[in-house]
C-alpha cells in the first residue's frame, strides 16, 4: 500500500504495509535519527513530532500517518547547520554516546515551541518518556533551559 506523509515540510509517497511499524519505515527511508531502541514504547529514542506532539514511532504503524505530518531530527537542520537545540546540547556537554540526543532535542522542541521559558520541572517533565545511559540528565536539563530564548521556532 501507498501512503502520503509530509516529513520535515516535504510531502512524500511511501510504500509500507498495514503492519509496518512507522519506526521501521522511517529507518527503512533513511532517517536514521530515529534510533531503534526497546521497541516497546519506554525509551523515548524512536522519537519524533507527530502535528506537534512527540510521539514514539515503534508505536505506530505507518499507515496510521497518512495524511500527516511528522518531524524528525532531520528537520531541525535541512540545510547541514546545527539548530539551536543541538548546539545547546554540544555546548553543555549534553551528549555522550548520542543515541538518546535525537528523542532529547525533539522533545526539547515540543516543549519550548509552546513554552520558551520552562521552568526545571517543566523540562524534567518533558523529558520523562526520554531516557539516558550516559549524560545523568543535568546537562540535558541546563541545555534546554539554556536555548530557551533563542530559539528559531521555524522549523
Ligand atoms: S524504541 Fe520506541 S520507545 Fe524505545
Ligand atoms: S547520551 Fe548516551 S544514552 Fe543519552
Amino acid at each position: 500500500m501507498q501512503i502520503e506523509v509530509k516529513i520535515n515540510g516535504v510531502l512524500k509517497k511511501l510504500e509500507t504495509s498495514p503492519g509496518e511499524r512507522l519506526l521501521d519505515l522511517l529507518r527503512r527511508k533513511g532517517y536514521k535519527s530515529v534510533k531503534r531502541g526497546c521497541e516497546e514504547g519506554e525509551c523515548g529514542a524512536c522519537s519524533i513530532i507527530l502535528e506537534g506532539k512527540l510521539v514514539k514511532s515503534c508505536l505506530i504503524f505507518a499507515p496510521q500517518v497518512s495524511g500527516h505530518s511528522i518531524i524528525t531530527l532531520e528537520g531541525l537542520s535541512p540545510k547541514g547547520e546545527l539548530h539551536p537545540i543541538q548546539r545547546a546540547f554540544l555546548e553543555e556537554g549534553a551528549v555522550q554516546c548520542g543515541f538518546c540526543t535525537p528523542g532529547m532535542i525533539l522533545a526539547a522542541k515540543v516543549l519550548l515551541d509552546k513554552n520558551p521559558h520552562p521552568s526545571e520541572k517543566e523540562i524534567k517533565e518533558a523529558i520523562s518518556g526520554n531516557l539516558c545511559r550516559c549524560t545523568g540528565y543535568v546537562k540535558i536539563v541546563k541545555a534546554i533551559k539554556r536555548v530557551g530564548e533563542t530559539l528559531n521556532k521555524n522549523v
